[in-house]
């Protein structure tokens, strides 16, 4: 019998087209009826294929999969499963780290110099043909040589700021612990970290730790010329307290790659010019996506060959 697997959130066409031969793959999040299907297949299920934001694993999934053996998940974030509840169970877990950190590093800086410069909203001046009519756009604030503030010093942290690094940027740092080896000026608190910076970039994983670490304080710290950037998780940021601040002229701007209800995002950040707004898609460009696809593929291709997966979580004993 080929290993059975269960498709917890939407995968990419590549995962599964590599995937589909050699192992039976059951569409859980399409499923009308899933009770049914883990009725029906459960007892058997040796493995997921989840998505970091969308769907996930809980412990009442892995109890009604018993046998299930590894999750292979297409993202470096795993918030959306339950990684103690695996762990128990003796359950590998694997991501893909490393092979986007460039990519989202990139949409970080991205979204820095287009909220600050005024990128997108320049955009709809030119489209809209406002710049004939209204004459000269309205100033943006210069990045180059201002203050970067990173919460969450991993890899994709330190990835942008090595970017802002060349941008004459000053870095500084707040995360659960100061690291060796940095230069960078550490805060330990993210209210110190954000009275310290001008542009506050996200970069830290989401989940319960950094459930709402942006709140109304460490907004009001960085005050009324800050900007904040989210690469991370929507889950970080009190998305009510955001849009209060920008709203009442609180912070200056902000860049945002995640949000607390995705795909939903709130019409009050819709409606403001000063707030750059992007699909989450901090990991998307054809190179990058192929490498992840390839990953999971080869971590599932590992583990039911008997070898050790690539990219695994944590360790099992
Ligand atoms: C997204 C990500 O999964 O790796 C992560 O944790 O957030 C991204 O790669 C991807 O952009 C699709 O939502």
């Amino acid at each position: 019998m080929k290993p059975q697997i269960l498709v917890v959130s939407p995968m990419p066409p590549r995962v599964i087209e590599a995937l589909k031969d050699d192992y039976d793959l059951h569409d859980y999040y399409r499923a009308e009826d899933r009770p049914a299907l883990l009725a029906t297949v459960g007892s058997q299920v040796r493995g997921y294929l989840s998505q970091g934001a969308v769907g996930g694993a809980d412990a009442a999934l892995m109890d009604a999969t018993p046998n299930l053996e590894i999750i292979a998940n297409w993202a470096v974030g795993y918030d959306t499963i339950d990684d103690q509840a695996a762990r128990e169970r003796g359950v590998i877990l694997t991501n893909t780290p490393d092979v986007l950190t460039e990519c989202c590093a990139d949409l970080g800086m991205a979204l820095m110099l287009a909220v600050a410069r005024r990128v997108a909203e320049g955009d709809r001046y030119v489209r809209a043909g406002r710049w004939p009519q209204k004459g000269r756009f309205e100033l943006g604030v210069k990045v180059s040589g201002r203050r970067l503030g990173i919460i969450g010093l991993g890899r994709i942290g330190k990835a942008a700021a090595w970017r802002a690094e060349a941008f004459g940027m000053p870095v500084a740092y707040h995360g659960r612990h100061a690291q060796t080896g940095v230069t960078y000026d550490y805060h330990d608190s993210a209210v110190s970290l954000a009275e310290n910076c001008d542009f506050l970039m996200l970069t830290c994983p989401g989940g319960p730790e950094t459930h709402h670490l942006v709140n109304a304080d460490v907004l009001e710290a960085l005050g009324p010329e800050g900007f904040l950037i989210n690469i991370s998780r929507g889950s970080v940021v009190d998305e009510p307290s955001l849009i209060a601040a920008l709203s009442e002229g609180r912070i200056a701007g902000a860049a945002l790659d995640v949000y607390e209800d995705e795909p939903r995002v709130p019409d009050a950040l819709i409606a403001m010019e000063n707030v750059v707004l992007q699909p989450h898609h901090g990991s998307g460009t054809t190179d990058t996506r192929r490498a992840m696809d390839d990953l999971v593929v080869e971590n599932i291709r590992r583990h039911f060959a008997g070898e050790p997966v690539k990219t695994p979580v944590y360790p099992l004993p």
